[in-house]
């Protein structure tokens, strides 16, 4: 626990979800407060209201109105442009794997139909799209070709010690390289929210880390390889 930063917005973010995780796979329906089946107005599968899907779904973890969550905002127009449909319903479905997004598809174990699925997508794009451009000239969302960590490196002591500190510890913004935060979130998601960035809570875009600089793909790669250099090996296969 000592290696823990408590000075990390970030990790005690993620902690925190979790930790909602947890309950949210234990079974929502034994939540204090929550409504019985008898008193649901609809069976929760017969649920079309967007308003209502993300909010009783997503909210806890990507924030009401989908911002300012623990987790990335879907009400940002960089990340809905560069995003495509077949990529959001695949982590939508089944979820990512070691991390705290769980699956949502009934397929995969989780509560929601494909048809709720869709209706998710279309009303997260319909709320929060922003207007045509708002990525333009934005690394893409996959890269298939890994960065090199130590031109990593350099990117980072470029484009975001000035926030983050030297070698990622902190500085105005939170530490980035610890290990426990590290190791609860995905490479995909580095990439993702280096180049759509996290506006609802400080962290720029690809284009404003430095003004006038924006990140090239490699510098992207390179980056998020850097930081993930720092996530600490898997535990060792359990034995059960
Ligand atoms: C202008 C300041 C600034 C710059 C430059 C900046 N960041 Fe951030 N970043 C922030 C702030 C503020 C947060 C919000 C959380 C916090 O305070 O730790 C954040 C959060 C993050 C997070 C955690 C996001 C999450 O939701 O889990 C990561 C990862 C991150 N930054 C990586 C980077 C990388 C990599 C770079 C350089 C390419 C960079 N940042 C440049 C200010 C900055
Ligand atoms: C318990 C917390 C939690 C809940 C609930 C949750 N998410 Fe997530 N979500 C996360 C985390 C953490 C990540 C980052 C996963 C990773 O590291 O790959 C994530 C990632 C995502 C991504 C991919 C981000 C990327 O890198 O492109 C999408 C899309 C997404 N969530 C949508 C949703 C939607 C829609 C819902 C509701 C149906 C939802 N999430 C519910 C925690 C959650």
């Amino acid at each position: 626990m000592t290696s823990i930063k408590l000075n990390s917005r970030s990790l005690k973010s993620l902690l925190a979800i979790v930790s909602l995780a947890g309950t949210f796979l234990a079974g929502c329906d034994s939540l204090p407060g929550r409504p019985t089946q008898a008193e649901l107005p609809l069976r929760p599968s017969n649920v079309t209201d967007f308003a209502t899907l993300y909010g009783e779904n997503c909210a806890g973890c990507h924030g009401a109105d989908g911002k300012s969550g623990a987790a990335i905002a879907m009400n940002n127009p960089v990340y809905l442009a560069i995003i495509d449909d077949a990529s959001m319903r695949r982590v939508i479905a089944n979820g990512s794997p070691g991390t705290a997004m769980p699956p949502f598809a009934q397929s995969a174990g989780g509560p929601l139909t494909d048809r709720q699925i869709d209706l998710l997508m279309r009303g997260i794009r319909k709320s929060w799209t922003g207007a045509p451009g708002a990525a333009e000239g934005a690394p893409p969302y996959f890269s298939s070709t890994a960065g090199d960590s130590s031109r990593g490196a350099q990117v980072y002591a470029t484009s975001c010690q000035s926030c983050h500190g030297p070698d990622g510890r902190g500085g105005s913004a939170g530490s980035i390289e610890d290990a426990s935060y590290l190791s609860l979130i995905s490479n995909q998601y580095l990439r993702t929210i280096v180049i759509a960035g996290r506006p609802d809570i400080g962290h720029p875009d690809w284009k404003h880390d430095v003004s006038g600089q924006p990140l090239t793909p490699e510098q992207v790669s390179d980056v998020v390889a850097w930081l993930a250099s720092k996530r600490p090996p898997p535990p060792l296969a359990q034995s059960n």
